[in-house]
């Protein structure tokens, strides 16, 4: 084992500097967070509570092992929009009866609970990552449904909710539905289509249509008690497996429901662990706020790895990518992470033969990213960057076994989707405050469609304004500034998170653990292998 050395000066004016734009860029995130945890605001929190309910962290809190930690997942979902941050719904993955599961609470203070687009695309990550992690997934149901205005982008595709629960089951993955109150029209098969159903005395509602729906169907009077009742689901309907007393009697028997799964994680136990060398506060430090200055990867996985052990596979050969193999909190690890930025035909063939001794030995994937994409120009193009590059990205697409992406600066053009960007379905992906992504960065895609617009105007014989040019210029500059920060990123769910970068341990360790529910085996050449490379 090599035990990687740091050459970080923690006093120096560089690090105390990098550190403090990283403290400031956190205190906007906890800002943003802070409005995800308010939910639908104080009138509606109050109202809530007066009628005698406890709210949706609340619901995971109590159904939650005692101290055991919650990964929430996409709170800042929505960020940016009309919506409320957060998505009127909390998603995470959390220890209930000893058992990893996957958790999904509606928040009835923001518009009743009712699911917008945005709600819509985070309970859907959820259940994927319930799906390829093999978690059980428990749904804290209290929910107005459908965002009626905005039915149009929810009622198609939001039919995947129903099927997802039914082929969970398929898979032997158990599926709970704790209902606290309102589970009506579509949200009543989420009840109808989980494993285990528990419904509350006197609060929870579930049925296809309300008293007014059904008298203007068929003209009957009903109330809600004998359409859709707790009482009546437990005594005549028989969709409600248990009946519960109250919120926390639900929850107790939640908990129960769980401990009697007779659940086993599949993959392999990890060994016992021993923290990094270097203190993970120093992670703060590390990255500058200027991108285009390098920093060293390995000053990271020096505060990210058991004990900072690090063996580096060619450390001699394509520089600019650092690969290796590590242990975190006691899994295996392969470790692919940018260290200049630009990615070379070289990096790309070290990539794509890491990845395939990754998937040889079923070693989870790690990437670390900080690229700015594959390296243009002539002598590269005729070297065959093209085909370089996609080959590794045939090898990031057809490995078999779990990555994890962490955006720690750039991830730019090509280079996103060779480190394993959101489409090439890691198991996780998180960003650091200071990670920007795009198809290239601000001022060269700004520069690009100046050329483009001039050479345009020449050829119809324009007069090409200077004055015009720079104003356009600094439109999209912003433009994509800001479209490419994680803030702005993770409100459009294409991450699972915005962390702070002294928890990424944490974060991975419980992803890996999540990751183990399920068998970890990588690609072959046995027909279930890759595709075919250009050499
Ligand atoms: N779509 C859009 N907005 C909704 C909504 C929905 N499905 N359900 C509730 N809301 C809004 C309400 O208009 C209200 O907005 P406002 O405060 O800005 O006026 C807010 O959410 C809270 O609703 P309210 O009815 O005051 O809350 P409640 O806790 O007393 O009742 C429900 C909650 C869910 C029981 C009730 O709102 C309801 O029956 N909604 C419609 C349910 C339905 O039939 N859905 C069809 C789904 S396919």
């Amino acid at each position: 084992m090599t035990v990687l050395k740091s050459g970080v000066d923690t006093e120096s004016a560089e690090f105390l500097a990098n550190a403090e734009a990283m403290r400031n860029k956190l205190a906007e995130l906890d800002a943003e967070h802070a409005k995800a945890l308010a939910g639908g605001g104080e009138k509606y929190l109050e109202r809530h509570r007066k009628r005698g309910k406890l709210l949706a962290r609340e619901r995971i809190e109590l159904l939650l092992d005692r101290e055991a930690p919650f990964l929430e997942l996409s709170p800042l979902a929505a960020w940016g929009t009309d919506y409320t941050v957060g998505a009127s719904v909390v998603t995470g993955i959390g220890v209930v009866s000893g058992v990893e599961c996957l958790i999904v609470a509606n928040d009835p203070t923001v518009k009743g609970g009712a699911s917008n687009p945005h709600s819509l695309r985070k309970s859907l990550r959820a259940a994927e990552i319930a799906k390829c992690n093999r978690l059980p997934l428990i749904n804290l149901v209290e929910s107005g449904g459908a965002d009626l205005p905005t039915q149009k982008d929810i009622f198609i595709p939001g039919g995947a909710t129903f099927r997802n629960l039914t082929q969970l089951s398929a898979e032997g993955i158990p599926t709970i539905s704790l209902v606290f109150g309102n589970s009506t029209a579509g949200g009543a098969y989420l009840p109808g289509m989980s494993d285990h159903v528990v419904m509350i005395a006197e609060r929870s509602k579930v049925f296809l249509g309300g008293p007014p729906l059904v008298k203007m169907a068929t003209g009957e009077e009903s109330d809600d008690e004998s359409l859709g009742g707790a009482e009546m689901h437990a005594r005549t309907s028989g969709l409600a497996d248990y009946l519960a007393t109250d919120e926390s009697d639900a929850i107790r028997i939640g908990r129960d429901i769980v401990s009697r799964l007779n659940w086993h994680k599949r993959g392999p136990e990890p060994v016992a662990s021993v923290p990094p060398r270097f203190a993970e506060e120093e992670l703060l430090g590390i990255v500058p706020p200027d991108l285009k200055m390098p920093f060293d990867p390995r000053d990271v996985l020096a505060r990210l790895v058991d004990g900072s052990e690090f063996d580096e596979f060619k450390p001699l050969y394509g520089t600019s990518l650092v690969t290796g193999w590590a242990r975190l909190h006691g899994y295996p690890v392969g470790v692919l992470a940018n260290s200049r930025g630009v990615l070379f035909s070289e990096e790309s063939q070290k990539a794509t033969q890491f990845i395939q001794l990754a998937n040889q030995s079923d070693t989870p994937l790690l990437f670390l990213h900080n690229t700015t994409g594959y390296m243009v120009g002539k002598e590269y193009e005729q070297g065959g960057i093209i085909k370089h590059g996609a080959m590794m990205i045939n090898a990031v697409s057809n490995s078999k076994v779990p990555h994890l992406s962490v955006l720690m600066g750039s991830s730019y053009g090509a280079g996103h989707y060779g480190m394993c960007g959101r489409a090439y379905d890691p198991r996780f992906l998180f960003a650091w405050p200071s990670a920007k992504s795009a198809v290239m960065g601000p001022a060269q895609l700004a520069g690009v469609l100046s050329i483009v617009a001039r050479a345009a105007a020449q050829a119809r014989g324009a007069e090409y304004r200077e004055e015009d040019d720079a104003a356009m210029r600094a439109a999209v500059e912003a433009q994509i500034e800001a479209e490419s920060l994680p803030i702005f990123l993770s409100g459009m769910l294409y991450d699972d998170g915005v962390i702070d970068p002294r928890d990424t341990r944490t974060v991975l360790g419980l992803c890996l653990s999540a990751i183990h529910n399920a068998p970890v085996a990588g690609a072959r050449f046995d027909g279930a292998g890759f595709g075919v490379f250009r050499m």
